[in-house]
């Protein structure tokens, strides 16, 4: 925003990550982003505050973009972050200002929004509720908000939409689409949005599966179903499942809600199961492979849910390890970005981190790619080789070649490839 041209004050509770942006450390990893930061710190237009009352009263607009983690007991999205917000926002409220729903909320949560405002401010001054959801991709945020494929505005005012057209303004006038819409449907697309790319996930993983019993190759299967332009070769890449921070929590937070409207979303709960089925794979592999894993040493390549960021938030080399670890495995992982992140994590589960991928290969049985790390791409078949004391390459995320592969003597499993 503040790159757009406006003036953003940052406001958070969280003390300590409030300093460390004033020092301009960045409390997640992105490529560019701390240059990003650090000028438009320089340039004036953006700071950092606990100064909640203050951030609220100096602003047009209060994007709301807190967490909604999922409540693991209910599968629905917690809301109480988002709550919390409003009620902040509702006591600071001291002329016409939009709160703006960032943080991804299930339909009909502007409403509540509303009403906890009307109830915590004087009335003395209109506000509207505006839904505006995310679809930054972890890693790709910087260049997802500045050529966004579009922006869905949900509003239910003119006033609210005209200082909306104004924010994202820069933009459209980059020839960037921004829709409004309705305040209910903008908080659907959302969902509908990454549930759908979750399905398509799903659905190329199952074809993989069926690849592998039936004969093929899904990497051949998905060049050739994404050249038609209806489909779209994108968020075709077969492997061991979704994860991350969004798809697995959307996914089940839109069965949830759904069932709450009596809308039983059956291709969703098919998605969901797929993908837990999908993670365990590789160990079922190594099962066949070794009649105990006892003492075998595993190698791993890469624990973040995806590239580019050290985000492990439900990501399937978490649950593998975990499967690996009760069955006596000694697992050696190598992670460019998010090792520190699996040791918090996994605190407590016997796992040797190591600082390179070679070194997590010396003596292994086998190795395991969880994560499409550029590095392991162009990793050299002859050097796996000499290294490991095995010749098994469990390929989770498709990056090798198996004619290469078995050329070199590797028994190589691949998903679906
Ligand atoms: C996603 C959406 O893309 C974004 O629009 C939304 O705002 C947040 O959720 P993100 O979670 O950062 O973004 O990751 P994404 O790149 O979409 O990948 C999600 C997961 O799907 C990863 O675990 C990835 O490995 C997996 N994936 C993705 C596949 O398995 N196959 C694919 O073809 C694409």
């Amino acid at each position: 925003m503040a790159e757009l041209g406006h003036t953003v004050i940052c406001a958070d509770i969280d003390e300590k990550k409030i300093e460390m942006l004033k020092r301009n450390e960045m409390p997640i990893y992105e490529l560019g982003l701390e240059e990003l930061v650090r000028k438009n710190v320089k340039e004036g237009r953006l700071s950092f505050t606990t100064d909640i009352a203050m951030a609220i009263q100096k602003s047009d607009a209060v994007f709301n973009a807190v967490g909604t983690p999922e409540n693991k007991q209910t599968g629905q999205a917690e809301m109480k972050y988002v709550y919390a917000v409003a009620e902040s926002f509702g006591k600071n409220l001291n002329g016409y200002k939009v709160l703006v729903n960032k943080s991804t909320v299930p339909v009909g949560t502007a409403d509540k929004v509303a009403e906890i405002v009307r109830a915590t401010s004087d009335g003395k001054n209109e506000f509207d509720i505006v839904s505006n959801p995310e679809f930054l991709r972890e890693g790709a945020a910087i260049k997802d908000f500045l050529n966004p494929d579009r922006v869905a505005v949900g509003v239910s005012s003119d006033r609210a939409r005209a200082l909306m057209e104004k924010i994202y303004r820069p933009l459209a006038r980059s020839g960037r689409p921004v829709l409004f819409t309705d305040v209910r449907s903008a908080e659907i697309i959302k969902y509908a949005s990454n549930a759908f790319l979750a399905t398509k996930i799903s659905f190329i993983n199952e074809i993989a599966n069926f690849c592998e019993v039936a004969g093929g190759n899904v990497k051949e299967v998905a060049k050739g179903m994404g050249y038609d332009s209806r489909i779209g070769s994108r968020f075709l890449s077969a492997g061991i499942g979704y994860g991350g921070s969004c798809f697995p929590k959307d996914v089940k937070a839109l069965i949830q809600t759904g069932k709450q409207y009596g809308q039983d979303f059956r291709i969703l709960q098919a998605v969901d199961e797929v993908n837990d089925d999908q993670k365990l794979r590789p160990v079922t592999f190594l099962q066949k492979q070794f009649p105990s894993l006892e003492g075998k040493k595993i190698a791993v390549w890469g624990l973040s849910f995806k590239p580019r960021t050290d985000d492990i938030r439900e990501a399937p080399a978490l649950l593998i390890i975990k499967a690996l670890v009760k069955m006596g495995a000694n697992i050696v992982a190598f992670d460019p970005v998010a090792m520190d992140n699996t040791k918090q994590e996994l605190e407590g589960v016997k796992i040797k981190y190591v600082t390179s991928s070679h070194e997590a290969l010396k003596g292994a049985d086998a190795l395991i790619i969880m994560t499409e790390w550029d590095e392991f791409r162009t990793a050299e078949y002859a050097t796996i080789k000499d290294l490991m004391k095995g010749n098994v390459i469990i390929d989770g995320r498709n990056i090798l070649d198996r004619k290469e592969a078995e050329e070199a003597g590797f028994v190589y499993y691949g998903i679906g490839a």
